[in-house]
């Protein structure tokens, strides 16, 4: 499998980049600019390298730098931003900051060397879009000119021998709109990768390597039902079968109907070795009297290590633990000189009392959209693969205030209206989190001729890329009537619904 190597100097758009280089069918990995050298990127057998941005200027002192030799290895290089101006830095050229002509935003660029390979196919005047400060003053010898724009003498340059490429502007972002063209005569003309980069191949060749590998080991993992640890498990059951036990939690705080859907789906159709255990009665005990969202969660957490350790202890040895871990979870940052890795935000963490030789974690370098195309090809149902986001510890923290089992039933059905509605409406795809929750506070209400006193439901649907920041969804008033009507009519205990209209910030998408 060709891959190409992003090192990052602390850019913002580092990961933006590695999934434009994948969306072309070419595996792409992320490495912080001082944890691989030159000798051994070539060693790695990368086909080209490409440098972020990134925040600071080459002249600082702290400036992130690289040695000039990764110029001279004979693989293609491609700098964007404060990347092309290290190439230039470190092959011998002039940076200047561009001061009161400092470029932000969407700016006409214009090709003024037709023949420089990486504008094959691009128009002569275009839109990029620039976010600089600094700019390359003087080219390094050997280096041409290829583009500009008013404010910057230098937008793109290159060495055609050496194959050493530089762009000030940004080709990763969409509204460069020649930026997926360039990034293709990159990888395709000047790099000659093939192209081999898809779900369908990862998924055999990871199958494949699982065969190999884990034969004869005993496997565990713990699944939730959510999308990362259903790919994972059922791309090990492929490679290793029965050897594969998966614990599935039912914490009873899961909503209507959703154990026996993940049991359905796994157990019945996908034939895994499945144990499902029922430790409701566990979780809610002790919930009991906890109000605070923080230890609500607490409490979640370690009652499921402490669940998943017992049922491990009844599986006796296990050699290998698997895990759904994502890339975005492992990605280590390049800007500063501790390497922080993104904490899992989840329910869970490593369980301390079983003993396994290795982890396993098949997802370890896929995104969440690849971690989806490649649930499609293992045969995953579509409803699973683009199940919305659900949190790990559940509706505990969508009932405000002390859990009970009363109240999480009741929220249970009125989560369960709402989204049917959502459903019926056929906006499911259009608002990317959709649920109800029971709040804690009660308000009179009138019901045939009678005085009623019950809980408010409120609904929360939230629009959002990243699930950082969120908008609330505009559902139409007749689906929210239809919802609410409902709710009203069919759950016992409430007596009125009201529609959660905040974004985030100020707020979060969950109320706890
Ligand atoms: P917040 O409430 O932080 O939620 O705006 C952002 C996204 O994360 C989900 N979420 C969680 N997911 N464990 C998870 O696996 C958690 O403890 C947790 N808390 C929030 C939330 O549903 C939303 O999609």
């Amino acid at each position: 499998m060709d891959k190409i190597l992003v090192l990052d100097f602390g850019g913002q758009y580092n990961q933006l980049i590695a999934r434009r280089v994948r969306d072309q069918r070419v595996f792409a990995e992320i490495l912080p600019y001082n944890r691989i050298t030159p000798a051994q990127i070539l060693a790695a057998g990368y086909k080209g390298v490409i440098f972020t941005g990134g925040p600071n200027s080459v002249y600082d002192s702290s400036s992130p730098h690289y040695p000039p030799e990764v110029l001279d290895l004979g693989i293609p290089v491609l700098g964007i931003c404060y990347g092309c101006q290290l190439i230039a830095y470190i092959g011998g050229g002039e940076i200047k900051s561009a001061g009161e002509t400092s470029e932000y935003g969407k700016i006409d660029h214009r090709v003024t060397d037709p023949d420089c390979p990486i504008f094959k196919g691009v128009p002569e005047t275009d839109v990029c879009w620039m976010s600089h400060t600094d700019f390359v003053s003087r080219v390094p010898d050997g280096f041409k000119v290829a583009g500009v724009t008013d404010n910057c003498p230098c937008a793109a340059m290159f060495d055609r021998e050496r194959r050493i490429y530089g762009v000030q502007f940004h080709p990763e972002v969409t509204h460069t709109r020649f930026g997926e063209r360039l990034l293709h005569n990159f990888l395709y003309d000047i790099c000659g990768v093939s192209g081999d980069w898809t779900a369908g191949n990862f998924a055999d060749a990871s199958i494949a390597h699982y065969k190999k590998t884990l034969k004869g080991k005993k496997v565990l993992l713990a699944l939730s039902g959510g999308v990362d640890s259903s790919v994972a498990a059922v791309l090990l059951h492929k490679a290793i079968g029965d050897d594969l036990t998966c614990v599935f939690v039912d914490h009873g705080l899961l909503r209507k109907d959703e154990g026996d859907i993940v049991e359905r789906t796994f157990r019945g159709r996908f034939g895994l070795n499945m144990i499902r255990v029922n430790a409701g009665e566990r979780f809610l005990a002790r919930l009991k009297g906890v109000t605070e969202p923080e230890q609500k969660r607490k409490i979640i957490g370690e009652e499921f290590i402490r669940v998943f350790e017992d049922v491990a202890g009844q599986i006796g040895s296990v050699n290998v633990l698997a895990q759904g871990t994502i890339y975005p979870d492992v990605i280590e940052s390049g800007a500063g000189d501790a390497a922080t890795i993104k904490s899992h935000h989840n329910v869970g963490g490593l369980p301390s009392v079983i003993k396994f030789d290795e982890i396993a974690e098949p997802l370890r370098t896929l995104f969440k959209d690849e971690v989806r195309r490649v649930g499609i090809e293992l045969g995953i149902p579509y409803e699973l693969v683009w199940r919305q986001p659900f949190p790990g510890p559940g509706l505990a923290i969508r009932v405000i205030g002390e859990v009970t089992r009363e109240k999480l039933d009741i929220l249970r059905e009125a989560d369960a209206i709402f989204r049917e509605e959502v459903m019926k409406a056929g906006l499911e795809r259009d608002t990317n989190q959709y649920f109800a929750v029971l709040t804690d506070t009660r308000t009179v209400g009138v019901m045939g001729d009678a005085r009623t006193y019950g809980y408010t439901v409120a609904l929360r649907a939230v629009s959002t890329d990243d699930f950082m920041t969120a908008d609330w969804s505009r559902l139409p008033f007749e689906l929210l009537a239809n919802a609410s009507a409902r709710i009203t009519n069919e759950c016992r205990g409430v007596s009125r619904v009201v529609y959660d209209i905040t974004s985030k910030p100020p707020a979060t998408v969950e109320w706890e």
